[in-house]
Formats: structure tokens, C-alpha cells, sequence
């Protein structure tokens, strides 16, 4: 999902400040994870998330997994507030988030803002100081505190938080020529290399990510296809211990029946070739998002889109994740019938699914509200939080 930055990213929203705040939710997971170690090495034995067939092994548990997303949590300059989120997560019993591992600039912003790379043909620097990967050092031991696995991204196709588009800015070329831009891959590797060194040690990585929602508008599926290939391996080489995935919508994938579709998200007009894709032995498993409005389908589309995915994944051998899926507007009617058709799938291709995206009372009010954000502590969260963990773990 494209997320607005602004200016001060945590908007509080009048409508949203009523009656939800410091709703307490009281739920405990029926079963309760020991917390990785925050720091160590990593040994073969040490306890990472893996695949174990079609599902993730985490802590020697093969459960489906819940979870969510929350791009903004890195870009926190309170600890106060990263704590307040992840003791929320953690007490709901979701095990898996979803974070933004960049956030580029063609500019540096004014002190204070957070940003972790500052990206020119004259000279790119990678931001490590208080105002950068400090802040995402902060969200990684806090969410080992608390048992809380982090799917970290490292680029978006998007130009929030720079992006793609930033990369064209600082190099030249076009974004759909990003994919082989040697000047924008070269950079793109040293970011890479500079955060997964820094917490290839970390026991509460659940994943790399590729980039966040790749597409290539018009391209043969080789481009996306060689680049994935290319980098993932280059990752499993500076650390081949924590799972590689994509990141991407799931664009590009025939029926679970075999045959083709022409609705859009099926073809592989943005370049996508998910079952293809898949195929690439450094990436772990499969990943796919449902937003069925935006992509000019119905909410009905919903389940199909999940089994579909569910049947390539078993193909293939990999779990599949459904890592972001939200709707505007009727949030609990319409995803819980996504979440129960996912849960459905579980011992046929389906591992988990993270909803977009997580909302939080924090410091500076309500954390942004794009439409699909549901709220710790709302009904919405009654619904599609505790009642969807609650299906899971019984
Ligand atoms: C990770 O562990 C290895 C092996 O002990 C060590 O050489 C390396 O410095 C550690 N890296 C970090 C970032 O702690
Ligand atoms: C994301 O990628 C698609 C396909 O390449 C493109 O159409 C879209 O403009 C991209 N978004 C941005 C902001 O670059």
C-alpha cells in the first residue's frame, strides 16, 4: 500500500480521537513464546524463523501466523512510543510485523526528522546516526524484548520515503529502468549490506524483503525475475541464516485450476510472474497483498485471490504469506472473511497473513489513518485482531 508521508507523520484525526483511546485489550496468547535473545551470534542450532514445508518454524512452533504492518515505527524518535506499539502487538498475540527497513531522501530533511539514506550521483551517505538507523536499532531490540519477529524491507516501488523514484532522482534513468541501473543497484547493495550487517546476529529478524510492492510496468517478467534472482543471492551471502522474500502484491498467476485469468491482478501486465518468481531458490517464500477495490475488483474477489496464491505456494513447496490486505470502509465484515479463508488454507499453502495496517494511540495522538487502519482497542480490532488470534490458537 502507498502510505502519504507528511511532515509530521502521525496525524491526529478528530474523528478517530473519539472514544478509542486507552481501550484496554486483554488477550493472551493460549500459548506463549519464549522471546529470542536480543543480541548473540547466531549459530545453526540458534533459534531464526525458518520454512518447515509449507509453514514457518518459530521457536520449534509450525503455527499459522498473525500479524500486521506499520511502516511509521521506525521513523518514532520517542522510544516511549516504539514501546507503547510493540507491548500492544506483543499482548495481542500477533507474532509477525512489518516494517519500512528505508527511507531515502534526494534532500536531507531538517534536524530531527528521521531518515536512514541520503541518495546522490555525487556521493550517497548511509544515515547510522541518531536521526537514522538508530531509530530502526531501537525497534529491533525492543520487538526481541517482547517476542515480536520483524519483516524488514529495503526499497519501495513507491516515492514514499523516497524509493525507486529517489533512486531515479539521484542517478538518472526511469523507474522502470531501475531494476538495471547500475548506479542505483550498486547503492541499493551497500544499503542492503549496511543494514543486514548490522543485525545479522538478530534473532528477532523473521525476513529480508526485496523492496516493497516491485513492480515493473510493461516489462518482460525477467527484469523483475533477474533482479530478484541477483539480489536475494547477494543477501544469503552476507547472511544465510535469515529468510529472503519479496515483498511483492502477488501480481501474475494463473488459477489454482491451471488455467489463465484476464482479470488484472492475474496478468503479468506490472511485469510480475509470481509463480515463476517463486521458483528462485534464495527466496524462502512467497508473499502476496489484496487490495481487490484499488485493483478494480470487488471484496468478493478475495478468497479466490488467496487460494490461488495458497495453490502455487504448495506447488512450489513454499509457505505463502499474505503480508498486507485491506479494504475502505465495513473493515471487520469483509476481512474476516478474508482471514478465515487464509486460516482455511493453512495446511494447504497459506502460513500467516499481517493486515494493513497497524493504528496506535501514541504521544503525538492517533498514528495515521489511510482508511484500512485498524486501531488497537477498537471493535475493528475486537474483530480482526483478538477474534482472528483467538480462531488460530484454539
Ligand atoms: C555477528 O557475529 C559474528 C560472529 O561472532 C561477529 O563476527 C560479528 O561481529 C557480529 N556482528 C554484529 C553486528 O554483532
Ligand atoms: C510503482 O510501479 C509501477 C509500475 O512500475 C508504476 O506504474 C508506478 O508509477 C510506481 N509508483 C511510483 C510512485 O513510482
Amino acid at each position: 500500500m502507498t502510505a502519504t508521508p507528511t511532515t509530521d507523520m502521525i496525524l491526529p484525526r478528530v474523528s478517530s480521537l473519539l472514544g478509542l483511546a486507552a481501550v484496554a485489550v486483554s488477550i493472551l496468547p493460549s500459548h506463549v513464546w519464549a522471546a529470542p535473545a536480543a543480541t548473540g551470534t547466531i549459530t545453526a542450532s540458534a533459534a531464526v524463523p525458518t520454512t518447515s514445508g509449507l509453514r514457518f518454524a518459530v521457536n520449534g512452533a509450525t503455527t499459522y501466523l498473525a500479524g500486521s504492518n506499520s511502516y511509521w515505527i521506525g521513523f518514532l524518535t520517542k522510544n516511549a512510543d516504539v514501546d507503547v506499539v510493540l507491548d500492544h502487538i506483543a499482548a495481542s498475540g500477533l507474532k509477525v510485523l512489518r516494517v519500512w527497513g528505508f527511507n531515502d531522501v534526494t534532500t536531507k530533511p531538517a534536524a530531527g526528522t528521521v531518515y536512514y539514506q541520503y541518495l546522490s550521483a555525487k556521493g550517497s551517505e548511509i544515515n547510522t546516526g541518531a536521526n537514522g538507523l538508530q531509530r530502526l536499532d531501537y525497534v529491533v531490540s525492543a520487538a526481541a524484548k517482547r517476542g515480536v519477529y520483524l519483516i524488514v524491507n529495503f526499497v519501495n516501488n513507491w516515492s514514499d520515503y523516497g524509493g525507486m523514484p529517489a533512486y531515479a532522482t539521484a542517478f538518472g534513468g526511469t523507474k522502470e529502468g531501475w531494476y538495471a541501473n547500475a548506479a542505483a543497484q550498486t547503492q541499493y547493495r551497500k544499503y542492503i549490506q549496511a543494514v543486514v550487517s548490522r543485525y545479522v546476529n538478530e534473532t528477532s529478524i523473521f525476513a529480508w524483503e526485496l523492496a516493497n510492492e516491485p513492480r515493473c510496468k510493461g516489462c518482460p517478467t525477467d527484469t523483475v525475475y533477474n533482479w530478484a534472482a541477483d539480489v536475494s543471492k547477494y543477501i544469503k551471502s552476507l547472511d544465510p541464516h535469515h529468510m529472503v522474500t519479496m515483498g511483492d502484491e502477488g501480481f501474475g498467476l494463473p488459477l489454482a485450476n491451471g488455467t489463465a485469468s484476464t482479470a488484472y491482478p492475474y496478468t503479468t501486465a506490472e511485469g510480475m510472474d509470481f509463480a515463476r518468481n517463486l521458483e528462485i531458490a534464495t527466496l524462502d517464500f512467497g508473499t502476496f497483498h489484496m487490495y481487490p477495490k484499488p485493483w478494480g475488483m470487488t471484496n468478493s474477489f478475495g478468497p479466490g485471490w488467496i487460494q490461488d496464491h495458497a495453490a502455487a505456494c504448495k506447488k512450489a513447496g513454499k509457505p505463502c504469506l499474505l503480508e498486507e490486505y485491506g479494504t475502505d470502509g465495513d473493515h471487520c465484515t469483509v476481512e474476516k472473511t478474508w482471514q478465515a479463508a487464509s486460516l482455511a488454507a493453512a495446511n494447504d499453502g497459506m502460513a500467516g497473513d499481517l493486515f494493513w495496517q497497524w493504528g496506535d494511540t501514541l504521544s503525538t495522538g492517533k498514528s495515521a489513518d489511510d482508511g484500512n487502519t485498524i486501531y488497537y482497542g477498537s471493535s475493528d480490532g475486537k474483530c480482526l485482531i483478538q477474534d482472528h488470534v483467538k480462531a488460530i490458537t484454539s
